[in-house]
């Protein structure tokens, strides 16, 4: 692989002793959820000589036959090679990470704390502290995880502390940008590479360690702690502010007459403005975006600049309104009362390409129809059996039409391919009235209205 070309000589600076720098790297992977296991694989998959470390038993035993619990394109195929060939194993012991290699990445989650917008970032430091006390001699313990600005300053501090290897023990943070569904391009053909770090040791590693990814384009930023952290956080609250800003805007076409999706396109042809994350709909959900912009909001209130991200707290409510409105919209379109109608739901993912219903705008709305009394019946083409674990008592389709059996209205809420190629000449004779919402606007309603359908979508006329 290019990495083993790069192999020339141990890397010094100058500033203590140098860190080795091998062909194909000894690294470790602590914590294997979504972005460890990526991690592990793709690092395997590039020559390295991966040690993953999980504290989960099932997991870490699943993992090591080559399986992941999540759908994410190509990592399953990823990681079974990479075990089948011996360059990727599983422990549970920090010790053994520690004897492994010199360059650690922590990869643990930061969920949001419960009854508080803050995150939990008791994983990150468990991490550091089960592993520090191993560190003996020089080592870069790299932060991937997604943590409030502050955290990687206090975490170098602890490691330093703890570690026999003292000073010598180096701490960069390192965020990660991956989206579901694009999980392992998105980490072998990374957008920019960001890294938070005051040595230069630990940034000829990391540079070494990136080579093939900035020799192959990549942007390779080195700045502070704390801008590192930001960066991360930065980029989830834009995104997630140009969803909430057109999502505000389809309230406003809505009572205007206007279309959002001309509007989109329009003010998208503006290089500065772009129109990617302009599509209007039931708004944005999962492990991230949700849980990053409140954390975000909380540590500006710590840190004393709460006023400044005010608007996040609109961001967020904008967001939580998109799925209201569903409710609202679906008891408009069977005539105002929701008992005892049967609604089809297609989609429970958070977005399509991903079996993960985490904050899914799709399946909270499916299940607030449930709770005002609508028979629901959802069909998911992945994410069936999450949805089924998180909200048991709705009814499961096993396909599409099935789900529209004898329906007062069909909900389209998360954006599957599958759901585009259905015409109304399949749903002939399966619904009982042809009512159809687009929650993602992307379905062709001209097409559905020619067939007699009442039809609604976000924005749309
Ligand atoms: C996001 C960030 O994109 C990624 O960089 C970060 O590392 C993790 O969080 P992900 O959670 O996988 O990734 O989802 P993403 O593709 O960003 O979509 C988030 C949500 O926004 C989805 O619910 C999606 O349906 C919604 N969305 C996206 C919209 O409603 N409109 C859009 O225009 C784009």
């Amino acid at each position: 692989m290019a990495v083993g070309a790069l192999l020339v000589e141990p890397v010094t600076d100058g500033v203590g002793p140098p860190l080795p720098r091998l062909a194909a790297m000894r690294i470790t992977v602590i914590g294997c959820g979504y972005l460890g296991a990526t991690q592990a694989a793709t690092m395997a998959e590039l020559g390295h000589e991966v040690l993953g470390m999980e504290i989960d038993p099932v997991k870490r035993a699943s993992l090591a036959q080559g399986q992941v619990s999540m759908y994410e394109p190509h990592l399953g195929e990823m990681l079974q090679r990479n075990v089948g060939s011996g360059r990727l194993r599983f422990t549970d012991s920090y010790a053994e990470v520690a004897a492994f290699g010199e360059l650690h990445f922590v990869c643990v989650g930061t969920p949001q704390q419960p009854g508080s917008l803050a995150a939990d970032v008791g994983q990150v430091a468990t991490a550091i502290e089960g592993l520090a006390p191993h560190l003996d001699r020089p080592s870069l313990v790299v932060g991937k995880s997604t943590v409030p600005v502050g955290t990687a300053e206090r975490m170098a501090a602890r490691l330093t502390t703890l570690a026999p290897a003292g000073d010598e023990a180096l701490l960069a943070w390192n965020p990660e940008f991956l989206r579901e569904g694009y999980a392992v391009r998105d980490t072998l053909h990374p957008d920019r590479i960001v890294v938070g770090t005051p040595s230069g040791r630990a940034e000829k590693l990391l540079r070494d360690f990136y080579a093939p990814m900035i020799d192959a384009g990549s942007p390779f930023l080195v700045t502070d702690y704390a801008t590192a952290e930001l960066v991360k956080v930065a980029a989830n609250a834009f995104l997630a502010t140009k969803i909430s800003f057109v999502n505000a805007m389809a309230e406003v076409c809505e009572v205007t007459g206007a279309d959002v999706v001309d509007l989109a396109d329009a003010i998208g042809h503006d290089a500065r403005i772009g129109r990617h994350f302009l599509n209007a709909g039931i708004g944005f959900g999962g492990g991230c975006l949700p849980k990053d912009i409140r954390a975000f909001v909380h540590r500006a209130g710590e840190l004393g600049v709460e006023d400044a991200m005010t608007f996040l707290r609109h961001v967020d409510d904008v967001n939580q309104r998109q799925r209201e409105r569903v409710v609202h919209v679906a008891a408009a379109m069977v005539g105002g009362e929701l008992a005892g109608r049967r609604i089809a739901v297609w989609g429970a993912a958070f977005k399509p390409d991903s079996d993960d219903v985490r904050d899914s705008p799709a399946l909270w709305a499916a299940g607030q129809l449930h709770l005002r009394g609508a028979d629901v019946r959802v069909y998911d083409p992945r994410a069936g059996e999450t949805a089924r674990l998180s909200f048991p008592t709705l009814a499961y389709a096993d396909s599409a039409v099935d789900a529209c059996r004898d329906a007062d209205l069909v909900l389209h809420l998360t954006e599957w391919p599958e759901f585009r190629e259905i015409t109304p000449d399949d749903l002939e004779g399966v619904v009982a009235h042809p009512r159809l919402f687009d929650g993602r606007n992307v379905l062709d309603l001209d097409a559905w209205r020619s067939a007699g359908w009442t039809v609604r979508a976000v924005g749309r006329r």
